[in-house]
């Protein structure tokens, strides 16, 4: 490594890497140099001459965002001269500004008017009329108020570098410059909402949030993402029991400030008004309102009345519920009413990859590595549209490390834009693509091979020997669609594995299985919809459907639980790279419980609660640390809103019974399953692409 550069900033004597730039080597010293378009991780732009600096022996003031420091530099951040420099940027600043803080969405959160309290004049010299225009909706999340901009184009650069996307671009010159889309007057775009969290003012603000609500009105609660498998970390800004933002602007998860709109904005199902608040007892072939203890008080008495004769029950559980609540259901399964019929949507083949991993070490990707690793290659998923972060991570790491990505998929991806090989590959025909680039991959020093369900059952296992005939060290990710996939699958619910991928005695009935069985007595759904197509008459099954919404299954049932989502409770999820993060809980739903609570309740009227135990979400979690493989995390990690790695099984799993039936969703950026239905937002995206001439109609109801 080349010797550190001496230098000085305002008397400090410093030393950094030849190559930082003035205004990181100040930061790291705790010298703020004020900026605005410089951006950490992002290209320089120079655009706002907010950083100027003095600099001795160098004839004008300096830009601090693009000079990087030199040997015996002697810099001044803090002279008369500097101070007025930042003064006269302010001032020109809000030429055009309308200082309309009253009512902008970025009051109290607003970068420039936290630097004109801090180095700005008390008054303006200009007398003359600003120049305005309207404001204008971009899209149903994104708005731009062209005089409030600053033209930093950080929005420019999100958009471009972050997302790939390059939505945005800038029209006009001078005093009339403006951002302006990539559409005409409109976006086509992945309505991520990066660019307004980027924003330093209020120029783009958001459809959902704008208006409602100032910030330090709101409680800000930390937890994580209930849609895709990815985990992103989302601070939810809640007021009066209602989500009013989410944004991830203190970087403090994994994802550091990246949300796609679903963690951004698809909170809104919590409010929905079909949301269920009330347990339901079909009655005459009619779901009626009951209370809660007389809807436990039916079911338990069902389901012990099914046992004691012996009866068959099948039980179906979620990708979106926590560990804890996995784990109890699988607990309540086996142990309590003495089934392995439980099973769930299984999107990703895990278990035959940790089969075939035996023998391995270090083996599975972290989602640091897919930012980290020299080489990432993706096989059949369409990553930018299913797994928003982690691509968002390989971006970054071409942008950053050069890293090499390589490309098989059935049609053209957006990583092609940044892969150094991509194959257009036919479905099942996956691996002979591979062969082809074997040659190249195997010249990498390290790489990720992230798949999807194309490769499922032994076609894993012919991946991992191709990863293994490459010679370099190879780390795996299976994708999984949903926010705790993975976690349903390590905590048991699986006809055939345990917990921690024991296999079970017995094996049980898969989902499939069981919505085509005619002679289950009991049918029990925790958070999934397996009754959507189905064509049957369902009779002689007695089915209990846990549940937010009243969903094709729910509407088949004999009793409906009204159940919390996963913003309204606590517990643990586990995300696609086996990384174990914590719930918190934002707010409350009247009439609604966890389904934690739900089962416990069930049990301890069934006389099963000793056996079960205690169903409050850390005693399960401390017995999830005890009982099963790799879940013995520090707890410190996951209490402090940290992502703990879950030790993967290393050993035989053996055989994972039809492993053909898993079947990824495919959900793109503006579905998520079952939940997406019920989310406004993702509604009115995806209403405005199918038909743009009513866009402006559709865009209307967002408006304030
Ligand atoms: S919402 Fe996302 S994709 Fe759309 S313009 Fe903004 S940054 Fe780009
Ligand atoms: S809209 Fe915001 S982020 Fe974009 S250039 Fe203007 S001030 Fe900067
Ligand atoms: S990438 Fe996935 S986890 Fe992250 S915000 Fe989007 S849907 Fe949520
Ligand atoms: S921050 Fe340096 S020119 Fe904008």
């Amino acid at each position: 490594m080349a010797d550190p550069v001496k230098f000085t900033i305002d008397g400090h004597e410093l030393e950094a890497a030849p190559g930082t730039l003035v205004v990181e080597a100040a930061k790291r010293a705790g010298i703020e140099i004020p900026t605005f378009c410089y951006y950490e991780g992002y290209s320089l732009q120079a655009a706002c001459r907010m950083c100027l600096v003095e600099v001795e022996k160098m004839p004008k003031m300096q830009v601090a965002c693009t000079l990087p420091v030199g040997p015996g530099m002697v810099i001044k951040t803090n002279t008369p001269q500097v101070v007025a420099a930042r003064k006269s940027t302010l001032e020109f600043l809000l030429t055009n500004h309308p200082l309309d803080c009253p009512v902008c969405d970025k009051g109290g959160e607003c970068e420039l008017q936290d630097m004109v309290f801090r180095y700005g004049a008390a008054e303006s010299r200009f007398t003359d009329t600003k120049v305005h225009v309207d404001e204008q909706q971009w899209s149903p999340v994104v708005f731009y108020d062209g005089p409030r901009c600053i033209l930093c184009f950080r929005c420019v650069r999100v958009c471009n570098e972050g997302m790939g996307v390059g939505a945005l671009g800038i029209i006009n010159r001078g005093v009339h410059s403006l951002i302006a889309p990539n559409d005409g007057d409109h976006l086509e775009c992945d309505e991520c909402g990066m660019c307004i969290d980027i924003c330093p003012v209020g120029a783009l603000t958001s459809g959902a949030y704008r208006y409602k609500t100032r910030p330090w009105e709101m409680e800000h609660v930390g937890t994580i993402c209930t849609h895709c498998s990815n985990g992103c970390k989302t601070t939810l800004g809640v007021r009066n029991d209602e989500i009013i933002r989410g944004n991830n602007r203190d970087r403090s998860g994994i994802n550091g400030e990246f949300l796609c709109i679903k963690g951004r904005y698809a909170f809104d199902f919590t409010n929905h008004p079909e949301r269920l608040q009330s347990p339901m007892i079909n009655e005459g072939g009619k779901l009626e309102p009951v209370s809660w203890s007389k809807a436990i008080a039916y079911v338990a008495k069902k389901f012990q009345e099914v046992k004691d004769r012996a009866g068959k029950f099948g039980v179906i559980g979620s990708t979106r519920t926590t560990n804890e609540e996995n784990y109890y259901l699988q607990k309540f399964a086996r142990l309590g009413i003495g089934t392995n019929n439980i099973d769930h949507h299984r999107t990703g083949d895990v278990s035959s990859l940790l089969d075939a991993l035996s023998g391995h070490s270090d083996a599975l990707a972290t989602s640091d590595d897919f930012y980290n690793r020299k080489a990432v290659l993706i096989v059949g998923a369409d990553l930018s549209v299913q797994q928003p972060f982690l691509a968002f991570q390989v971006r970054a790491n071409t942008r950053h490390h050069g890293a090499h990505v390589y490309v098989v998929t059935p049609g053209a991806v957006r990583e092609d834009q940044i892969a150094t090989s991509a194959y257009r590959s036919t479905p099942g025909q996956e691996l002979h693509a591979l062969a082809q680039m074997k040659e190249a991959l195997a010249a990498e020093p390290e790489l990720v091979i992230a798949f999807d369900d194309s490769i499922k059952g032994d076609k894993v296992r012919e991946l991992v020997a191709f990863g293994d005939s490459l010679g370099i060290p190879v780390r795996y990710c299976c994708l999984v669609d949903y926010s705790n996939s993975r976690g349903a699958m390590d905590m048991g619910l699986l006809p055939d594995l345990l917990p921690g991928y024991k296999p079970a005695e017995s094996p049980g009935m898969t989902a499939a299985e069981m919505t085509a069985a005619i002679d289950l007595d009991v049918l029990w759904v925790v958070g999934s919809n397996p009754l959507e197509f189905a064509k049957r008459e369902w009779r002689k099954t007695f089915i209990v459907v846990q549940e937010m919404f009243l969903t094709e299954t729910a509407k088949l049932a004999d009793v409906v639980l009204p159940a919390a989502s996963a913003y309204e409770k606590n517990g643990t999820v586990t995300n696609v790279c086996g990384e174990v993060q914590k719930l918190k809980k934002a707010l409350n739903t009247m009439g609604t419980k966890p389904d934690l609570e739900i089962m416990g309740l069930i049990g301890r009227e069934m006389g099963l609660a000793k056996l079960l135990g205690p169903w409050f979400a850390d005693q399960v979690f401390e017995e999830i640390r005890a009982n099963v493989h790799g879940y013995n995390v520090p707890l410190p990690v996951i209490a402090t809103g940290g992502a703990a790695q879950s030790m993967p099984v290393n050993g035989p799993i053996g055989r994972l019974r039809h492993a053909d039936s898993i079947k990824s969703a495919h959900d793109n950026l503006f579905t998520s399953g079952n939940l997406g239905k019920y989310s406004k937002i993702l509604n009115s995206v995806l209403e405005k692409r199918r038909d743009p001439a009513g866009q402006a109609q559709e865009m209307e109801h967002f408006n304030p």
